[in-house]
């Protein structure tokens, strides 16, 4: 460092718990002419980085919105590549367990899944149970779904006794959806460009600090994670008090 260099102050520490919208696939793979496919490939390189890069900043909990309750809709191709991809990294995940010490968990209706890509979420779960850094995959998830099947579990443990309509505050029901017993996230980020939350993290995204960046998921990396932290240390976080 030169003399006349401003000596860097040590970085501050990132939110304990980050969650992203792995936005702009498609766009990144037009762009050079690539098909989509090529684009959620490169998507899941960049989530790889991504999730190494938490881990070695210290960040707790790693929440990706991978596959949507709304993106069935898409070509049977361009589902059925994203799926392969899921299922190549859970593989890889579970070869590699010991060397990437994360915890897996599924936020998301995986019934719908193909038998093969369940069986991996259940095994790479089970798996990974004992290490503290936690990725949650939101697959086949829309925050709507999520509370209506929350809204629906509690009805049920109404029904047969075990609970009444007097207990129902934030604190339980948060216990009956996908996220019960995760911090809700501080910081939301969603690259591309876009500026909507497209139904992920409805409830849990009360107080969060949303970031919106314009750089496509691909070519997202350490650098634009430090400059999404560095926004979220600026902003003035109240939860509804004053100042
Ligand atoms: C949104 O971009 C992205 C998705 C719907 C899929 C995200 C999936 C991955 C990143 C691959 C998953 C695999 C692993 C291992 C994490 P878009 O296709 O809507 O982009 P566009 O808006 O530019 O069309």
């Amino acid at each position: 460092m030169s003399l006349f260099q401003k000596k860097e102050s040590a970085p501050l520490p990132p939110p304990n718990h980050i969650a992203i919208i792995m936005d702009g696939n498609g766009r990144w793979a037009k762009k050079r002419g690539l098909p989509r496919t090529a684009g959620h490939a490169a998507g899941a390189e960049s989530f790889r980085r991504i999730a190494n890069y938490c881990r070695e900043l210290g960040v707790k909990y790693l929440t990706v919105y991978a596959f949507s309750t709304e993106n069935w809709k898409r070509s049977t191709e361009e589902v059925g590549g994203i799926m392969t991809l899921l299922g190549n990294y859970l593989r890889e995940a579970l070869r590699d367990m010991e060397k990437n010490k994360v915890h897996f968990v599924f936020f998301g209706d995986l019934s719908r899944l193909s038998p093969e890509l369940r069986q991996l979420c259940l095994e790479a779960e089970s798996a990974s149970r004992e290490y503290d850094v936690q990725v949650n995959f939101c697959l086949n998830y829309g925050g709507r779904d999520e509370i209506i099947r929350a809204a629906k579990a509690f009805a049920q443990d109404v029904a047969r006794g075990e609970k009444t309509p007097e207990e129902l505050d934030e604190a339980t029901f948060s216990q009956y959806l996908y996220s019960a017993s995760v911090p809700d996230p501080e910081l939301i980020i969603r690259p591309s460009g876009e500026q909507r939350t497209s139904n992920f993290l409805l409830w849990q995204s009360a107080y969060s600090e949303f970031v919106f960046m314009d750089v496509l998921w691909p070519d997202f990396g350490p650098r634009e994670l430090d400059e999404a932290i560095a926004q979220f240390h600026r902003r003035d976080r109240r939860f509804g008090g004053a100042k």
